[in-house]
């Protein structure tokens, strides 16, 4: 049993308060500071990079949760490593045929932790090639982009589902994630199925409380 972790997503920060932000989500006790990359390409939207993540490194206590939302992953990750990023999530559907293998090695012999995330439509077995060695699996529950949406119902289906085929590879070490509309109110469908870090954006940013509602979060996932 590992108890559920938070990881506020900055998507929904202040961008020009963006240390304060930090001080925030470290002194709510999160587990990481998840960290949107978007290309404009694999997802509608655009965001952040590199020198935001570098700059991030600087002040972060806590481990640096980067996700990539982004067509050419292989070509990014040296940079993203180089940058800092203490956990790195690549997205199944922007590889192709031994591609998630390649990345998730590239990541791992760095030495930061590999995650392979997946889109809602995306079946749980396209994490088939890397199940026995991920750190960290993640689930979006909602169509990656934007923060801010509702949570697709059944999104849990899927983490219970990876939390079997993990356990069944003997990884039993590997973490899930669930990003994409997570708050109290949906926090303890995926915490009852094996979810172990919640992503949260507007939940958080968005609380008259933030670290209150961090807390509420925690203590109804544990529950
Ligand atoms: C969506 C991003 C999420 C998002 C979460 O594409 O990956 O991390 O910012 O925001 P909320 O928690 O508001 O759904
Ligand atoms: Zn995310």
């Amino acid at each position: 049993f590992q108890p559920l972790r938070v990881a506020p997503s900055i998507l929904s920060a202040d961008f020009m308060n963006l240390s304060a932000d930090i001080e925030l989500v470290e002194s709510a006790d999160a587990g990481f500071i998840h960290v949107d990359v978007m290309d404009g390409h694999f997802v509608p939207n655009l965001t952040m990079g590199v020198p935001v993540v570098k700059q991030l490194k600087r002040i972060a206590r806590i481990p640096l949760d980067v996700h990539l939302m982004v067509s050419n992953p292989l070509d990014q990750l040296p940079w993203f490593i180089e940058a800092g990023s203490d956990i790195l999530t690549v997205h199944a559907e922007a590889l192709g045929e031994g591609e998630l293998e390649r990345a998730v090695d590239l990541i791992r012999s760095s030495g930061a932790k590999a995650c392979a995330s997946l889109k809602p439509n995306t079946p749980a077995s396209a994490l088939d090639a890397v199940i026995d060695r991920l750190d960290m699996a993640l689930v979006m529950s909602v169509e990656p982009g934007f923060s801010g949406q509702s949570y697709i119902e059944g999104s849990e289906d899927k983490v219970a589902r990876i939390a079997d085929m993990a356990r069944a590879a003997g990884n039993e070490a590997m973490l899930i994630e669930v990003d994409g509309g997570i708050s109290a109110s949906t926090v303890e469908r995926v915490a009852a199925v094996g979810a172990d870090v919640m992503v949260c954006g507007n939940a958080f940013f968005k609380a008259d409380d933030p670290a209150a509602e961090l807390k509420r979060i925690c203590d109804l996932g544990n529950a």
